[in-house]
């Protein structure tokens, strides 16, 4: 890696494709957050060539996005809108989700959202919902799952069940019925109905926060930097702000120049490793905003310039997302959609 490209991810294009088209179909993906961090476009086209149909986004602009790069095809907005996104929703032909009749009577066409028990978005009001589901320029009825990844637990069925009954009431065979999340879609077919909605299983990282190859996903990002210095540290030396590590025997360190302005979080201070030469190594003390260390031990073949994977496969080790987001007391979608604009997207095939 050249000396001014610090940190880079890499998006493996091909992983997103192969992964939409091992998932149900007809399937909605979701490319949201910049595509949960692997950047809206590439993603976007890489579903599209792996069978997706739909395309959702979060907010108006994301979609605008979408369309100024000439995505063509179906595209939905999910969050709420003000009346000026609105607009900017319409503008860029995307179908809208309505829980209000203000927003119902704007749109040419709209997704009826029933809150089953997510308490966000949607209405819980049956009746509002009934009438919203009546209009002719209803298209779809949706609702959104709370705990599909939570196997087993079983507020997911009553959810499902209480869409069934809502779908069965309204009783029109013209609307797209939609309401499975990745989670729902791989846990129970059942939750299918006309389409499924994913969003971090079309990345390869695993809704149940476990190894992704269980559902046969595959990891698209990977997180690379360099070794841009190393020293020699004594025993008892420290380093870092704080010093919150101090080497008890002596060590070579290397500074990779990664750090909490690149989205590479502070928690991670002296709880995670990373791949130099397929082997891992613990990062020591505290992570900054613009770099981190690592302990190479007293002996290393370790040299300058040499790539440092922080996600992904280097020789026979890998480091997954899952993995740092277990460090960090979150969940893989915080990590790869909190990488920073200064991590350089490299989108591959
Ligand atoms: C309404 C809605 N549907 C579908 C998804 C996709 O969820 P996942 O990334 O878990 O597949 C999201 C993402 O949060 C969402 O908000």
């Amino acid at each position: 890696m050249s000396a001014d490209g610090r940190a880079a991810a890499r998006i493996d294009l091909g992983a997103i494709e192969r992964n939409c088209a091992r998932l149900p179909k007809p399937l909605c993906a979701v490319v949201k957050a910049n595509g949960y961090g692997h950047g809206s476009v590439s993603a976007a086209e890489a579903a599209l060539a792996g069978g997706a149909e739909w395309l959702a986004v979060a907010t108006a602009d994301e979609a605008a996005e979408l369309r100024a790069a000439g995505i063509g095809g179906h595209l939905l907005v999910m969050g709420a809108l003000t009346k000026d996104d609105l607009g900017v929703a319409l503008d860029a032909d995307a179908d809208v989700v309505a829980w209000t009749e203000e927003i119902a009577e704007a749109a040419p066409r709209v997704h009826v959202k029933l809150d089953t028990g997510m308490g966000r978005l949607g209405t819980k009001d049956r009746h509002l919902a009934l009438r919203l589901a009546a209009r002719p320029n209803a298209v779809g009825l949706m609702s959104h799952f709370a705990t599909a990844d939570e196997r087993g637990d079983e507020f997911f069925n009553a959810q499902l069940d209480a869409f069934r009954a809502f779908v069965d009431e309204v009783g029109r065979d013209d609307l797209i019925v939609h309401a499975a999340n990745s989670a729902a879609a791989l846990r129970d077919p059942a939750s299918h109905f006309d389409m499924v909605r994913c969003g971090v299983a079309i990345y390869g990282l695993d809704p149940f926060q476990d190894d992704p190859a269980n559902n046969n996903l595959e990891p698209a990002l990977s997180l690379q930097s360099w070794v841009a210095s190393i020293r020699r540290l004594e025993a008892g030396e420290g380093v870092g702000y704080g010093h919150t590590w101090r080497a008890d025997e002596p060590t070579w360190l290397a500074t990779v120049p990664i750090g909490y302005g690149d989205g590479w979080r502070r928690g991670l201070t002296n709880n995670a490793d990373v791949l130099i030469r397929g082997r891992r190594h613990p990062t020591v003390g505290a992570v900054s905003m613009d770099n981190v260390t690592v302990a190479l031990g007293d002996d290393t073949d370790v040299e300058l310039g040499d790539e440092v994977v922080l996600i992904g496969l280097q020789g026979e080790e890998r480091i997954l997302a899952e993995e740092v987001a277990r460090r960090l007391g979150t969940i893989n979608y915080e990590v790869t959609t909190g990488l920073l604009a200064r991590v350089r997207r490299e989108p591959f095939r």
